[in-house]
């Protein structure tokens, strides 16, 4: 089980970083792999409400590899904290699993209340070096937090925030996949300028469709109203038919 994790852990690092060659090199070089096994020990320590060694073992953690994270966060599967130095993830945070972070980034409280205060990261989330999200606000799954960007609102899900304080800059990327892309810039894409235009092609062509059902439904009312008018011609028609006959007999 423990071995598993430990596979899944280098791995997805490996998947990650495109400067890891080996696990064997994950194992020897990665500060952020190191922080998530001394997370692991002093978390399950916490857990059995060994506080101070448990606080302990964190401290030892943040002097061996310059990530601080508090044993009582609760962490999922397969977290990658590349480069490491200067991390700083507070006690009531909780993170989804696939969640890349960069180094100087804060996970941090904005208050002293012993409740929760540190914030929720949903699976899949990237944060930027230097970024800072702080409160109790939830990231949602596969969002993007810039570099040095300063989180103080929730965030969409998918959304791309930047900037102090972080403001939204794409809402939900369509055009990214589900592939994680690293430094949260997906490759392949083409520029900015490119992009837009592909948006709006990807618009005209909707539009374009929505014009021509639109067209349709017009032509088919057309029939409608033709072949309505011809029965009330027919019935009116008929009537008076009818009624002229009637007529001629009474006479
Ligand atoms: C935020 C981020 C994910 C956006 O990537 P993207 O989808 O390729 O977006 P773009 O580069 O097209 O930028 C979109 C807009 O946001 C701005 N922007 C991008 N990153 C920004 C940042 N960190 N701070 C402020 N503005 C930023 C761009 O200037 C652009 O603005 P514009 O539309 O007014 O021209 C990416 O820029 C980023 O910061 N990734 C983190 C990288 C990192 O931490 N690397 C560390 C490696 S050690």
């Amino acid at each position: 089980m423990i071995f598993k994790q430990l596979t899944e852990d280098i791995d997805s690092i490996i998947a990650r970083d495109p400067a890891a060659r080996s696990r064997l090199e994950v194992v020897l070089c990665y500060p952020g792999f190191h922080a998530l096994l001394f997370y692991r020990l002093a978390h399950g320590v916490w857990r059995r409400h060994f506080r101070l060694l448990a606080r302990f073992i964190s401290h030892f953690a943040k002097i061996f590899t310059g990530v601080e994270i508090h044993p009582g966060a609760v962490i999922g599967r397969r977290m990658f904290i590349d480069h490491a130095t200067g991390v700083v993830i507070g006690e009531t945070t909780e993170i989804g699993d696939d969640v890349t972070l960069y180094q100087g980034v804060t996970l941090g409280g904005t208050s002293l209340h012993k409740g929760k205060r540190h914030p929720t990261i949903q699976n899949g989330v990237i944060v930027g070096a230097g970024a800072q999200v702080l409160g109790p606000l939830t990231v949602g799954a596969g969002a993007r937090i810039g570099a040095n960007a300063v989180v103080i609102t929730d965030v969409a899900e998918g959304a791309t925030m930047v900037g102090i304080p972080a403001r939204v800059v794409l809402r939900k990327a369509e055009e990214v996949s589900d592939v994680f892309c690293a430094y949260g810039t997906p490759e392949g894409l083409a520029d900015p300028v490119a992009r837009t235009i592909t948006g709006l092609r990807s618009q005209v062509s909707q539009l374009l469709d929505r014009v021509d059902e639109l067209e349709r439904r017009l032509e088919a009312t057309e029939e409608e109203r033709h072949l309505l008018q011809a029965q009330v011609r027919a019935c009116v028609s008929q009537d008076g038919f009818r009624r002229t006959a009637s007529g001629g007999s009474r006479e």
